[in-house]
């Protein structure tokens, strides 16, 4: 019979794997930004998410194991830094995510179930998680993100856009054309479906935000980032998913990111205060939404619309509570927050004044173009 392992090796490599999965995280959210494929960003948010829960159930039975000390991030055993300090360690997301599986597999391989049953039922949910990656079609066009976007965790302050899309800052006549109506009917389906696709900002913030603010505010924001990024995507999607049901083809449909850009050479502090602000204070309109789109029939937006408020009750105190901390942690007034937004305000105010009369016909001519569009598909595609 094979020597079991004990008790305090367990804890030592589970130490290591939280680092691991803690660094392919961050990694994942601080590519987001610069990788322009929309499937490519939402598959970078779901790897954000997973590895952060994954760190988070190792971190969780390290204290179990180590019990009463609660005090991971303090310990400093270097073996737990070398592959993540190994230049070639996240230079390929496929070989990043094989190596920590082929990790995983090799310690589950030594693990008794009466000794250990709760660390093998955690590694088994992270080798599952990756499973499901390792033939996902979007992971080759996302390692090639990684590899040619030197720019690593260098924040793009514009973002490079699916260029599958129409190209408009500001993604609707409404935020830049004084009493444009927001619409009704199919107009209003189509513009809230387009709201969601033009999340892809708060997804770009939110993996930004993760990356930049980890070293200050440590592993409980990472791991409220890492849901705060896969929701925003799962949003962006929902809107994707809508526009492509309704075979609305991407080139006339708008997408931008003013809110992200009306950040550019800030400090995170502010793009912190975009996400917790500008992505939840129509709270109260969702449900509106989700009740219009039922009386319109459209069970799908109307579901989209309850999920997504359900999430953004979330997000508005993941917002409250890190603004709060990271002011406390800087040595400032955590009440100080009304300002951060406040600034915030100015900040979007200053990018939609540079919006030009070049911009505003350029953005109702593609509006104008979709809804039609959308009109004249409306009674035979599929809702
Ligand atoms: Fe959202
Ligand atoms: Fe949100």
């Amino acid at each position: 019979m094979k020597e079991p392992r004990p008790r305090v090796d367990t804890a030592q490599a589970l130490t290591r794997f939280h680092y691991l999965a803690r660094a392919v995280a961050l990694a994942c959210g601080a590519w987001i930004a610069g990788t322009p494929r929309l499937e490519d960003k939402a598959l970078l948010a779901r790897l954000a998410w997973e590895q952060s829960l994954a760190a988070d159930a190792f971190r969780e039975r390290v204290f179990e194991l180590r019990y009463p000390v609660r005090a991971l991030e303090e310990w400093s055993d270097a073996s737990f830094d070398t592959l993540i300090d190994s230049p070639d360690f996240l230079a390929d997301l496929p070989l990043a995510l094989a190596e920590l599986q082929f990790r995983y597999e090799q310690f589950l391989a030594d693990t008794d179930e009466l000794d250990d049953g709760p660390t093998e039922r955690i590694v088994r949910q992270a080798i599952a998680d990756l499973e499901r990656h390792a033939f996902a079609t979007g992971v080759a066009p996302v390692a090639k993100a990684w590899t040619s976007g030197r720019v690593r965790f260098e924040l793009p302050q514009f973002p490079p856009r699916d260029d599958r899309y129409a190209r408009h800052s500001f993604y609707w006549p409404d935020t830049i054309v004084p009493g444009y109506p927001y619409g009704e009917g199919m107009a209003l389906r189509v513009r809230a479906a387009v709201s969601h696709l033009n999340e892809v900002w708060a997804v770009d913030t939110a993996g930004a935000i993760m990356h930049a603010l980890a070293p200050e505010l440590g592993w409980e924001w990472i791991r409220d980032a890492g849901r705060w990024t896969y929701d925003e995507a799962r949003h962006m999607l929902m809107g994707k998913r809508r526009l492509d049901a309704w075979g609305l083809p991407p080139d006339l449909t708008p997408l931008g990111g003013y809110i992200y850009e009306a950040c550019a050479g800030e400090d995170p502090l502010y793009r912190l205060g975009m996400l917790g602000y500008f992505e939840t204070k129509n709270i109260g309109r969702k449900k509106e939404r989700a009740q219009a789109f039922h009386e319109l029939g459209d069970t799908a937006s109307e579901v989209d619309m309850q999920f997504d408020w359900a999430d953004e009750t979330l997000h508005a105190e993941y917002g409250r509570r890190w603004l709060k901390e990271l002011l406390a942690r800087r040595g400032e007034d955590p009440d100080g927050w009304p300002q951060v937004l406040e600034r915030c305000e100015q900040l979007v105010a200053a990018r939609l004044a540079e919006a030009t009369d070049a911009d505003r016909e350029a953005i109702v001519a593609t509006a104008e173009r979709l809804l039609a569009h959308a009109e004249a598909t409306a009674d035979r595609a599929e809702v």
